[in-house]
């Protein structure tokens, strides 16, 4: 058991000083993997769907071939945003001036442009980013010279393996979406800690073994994980028996979470996106195993929607106490609240850089 002293936290000024966010976007956000979508939505050839990496707007498709590509979503015409939604189309043309990008980025036609004299169309096509799959998870890395995704999940698909869950076998079920008055990295460290679990969620404390001794923190590289097992076949709140025996919940640095409940085989994965310094976007991506009982997903769903609630007061209130700009820093529980120590130091490397 540690004995030392509850650590400082980054400086508080962090949180809502956009120069640290822009600082972020570029040493952080534009130089990692995160997820961007489903398989489901690029799913035929000809598919795309507009997505992002923090604030960079990406475009994923899957090509004639069937290749995944993705592209930074800004027409190299005069920056308007390409592609809006999701759908599916032979050619990727720009609204403003029709402009038209072929599924591999190359700029395939420009409406006049044979009147204008040197016109390279070679030059223009939508610059690439990096894009990958781990079953029906897409991921985009805006950083062309990154390391492949396989070596950011690290040790992630074979920890949901050896509880026996199956990605690969997962379907699609819902998207939740919702925003948040808060800085990205509060949102993110109230996800890292369950120290607030027992105060904050008595539904979600009687469903999951949220004491000290019984729930346990991983950190390894880019990968900071909770497991937490089920209380009494999860406390009447849902039924957590089945073939998931426990809790996991991880966050791929910087910003995917990815949740798995005990019980049936379940999934829910998703980006935390700064829109400013002091608002925070955010989905869900929920999976179950084929055929899951709809109740079953019914009574999952009411725990997580009231989770989810229970956290936004939670992070808003946060927020709205440290951008008061009276208190410099807070103070950490070495122990409890080692994810966070954790995440903050792999925050401030990265602004270091
Ligand atoms: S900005 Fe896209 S075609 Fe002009
Ligand atoms: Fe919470």
């Amino acid at each position: 058991m540690a004995t030392a002293a509850p650590n400082r936290t980054l400086p508080w000024s962090w949180y809502s000083d956009p120069a640290v966010l822009e600082l972020e976007q570029a040493s952080i956000f534009g130089r990692s993997w995160q997820y961007a979508a489903h398989t489901g939505e690029v799913a035929e050839p000809g598919s795309y769907v507009a997505t992002r990496a923090g604030a960079i707007p990406v475009v994923v498709v899957r090509d004639g071939e069937g290749v995944l590509r993705a592209f930074v979503n800004v027409c190299r015409h005069r920056g308007s945003i390409v592609c809006d939604g999701a759908g599916r189309r032979e050619t990727l043309q720009c609204p403003y001036h029709a402009w038209t990008y072929g599924l591999d980025g190359s700029l395939v036609a420009a409406p006049r442009s044979d009147r204008e004299p040197g016109f390279d169309a070679g030059a223009l096509g939508l610059i690439p980013v990096q894009v990958d799959s781990w079953g029906p998870f897409v991921f985009v890395n805006p950083d062309l010279d990154g390391p492949p995704l396989v070596e950011q999940l690290g040790e992630l698909p074979a920890l949901l393996a050896a509880d026996g869950l199956d990605v690969d076998a997962l379907v699609f079920h819902t998207r939740a979406e919702a925003e948040y008055d808060a800085n990205w990295k509060v949102c993110a460290e109230n996800y890292l800690e369950c120290y607030h679990c027992s105060v904050a969620h008595p539904s979600f404390s009687k469903a999951i073994d949220v004491a000290a001794d019984a729930y346990t923190l991983e950190t390894r590289p880019s990968l900071l994980s909770q497991f937490g097992s089920a209380r009494n076949g999860g406390g009447g709140v849902y039924d957590a028996s089945g073939e998931i025996p426990r809790g996991q919940f991880h966050l791929l640095f910087p910003n995917t979470a990815l949740n798995v409940m005990p019980g049936r085989p379940n999934l829910s994965i998703g980006p935390i996106v700064p829109l400013s310094a002091e608002r925070t976007y955010r989905y869900l991506d929920y999976f179950f195993a084929p055929g899951t009982d709809p109740g079953w997903i019914d009574d999952y769903t009411e725990l997580d929607n009231q989770v989810g609630a229970e956290d936004r007061v939670l992070v808003e209130r946060v927020h709205a106490g440290m951008r008061a700009g009276v208190v410099g820093h807070g103070a950490l529980l070495p122990v409890s609240e080692r994810l966070i120590a954790d995440f903050q130091g792999l925050i401030a490397s990265a602004l270091a850089r």
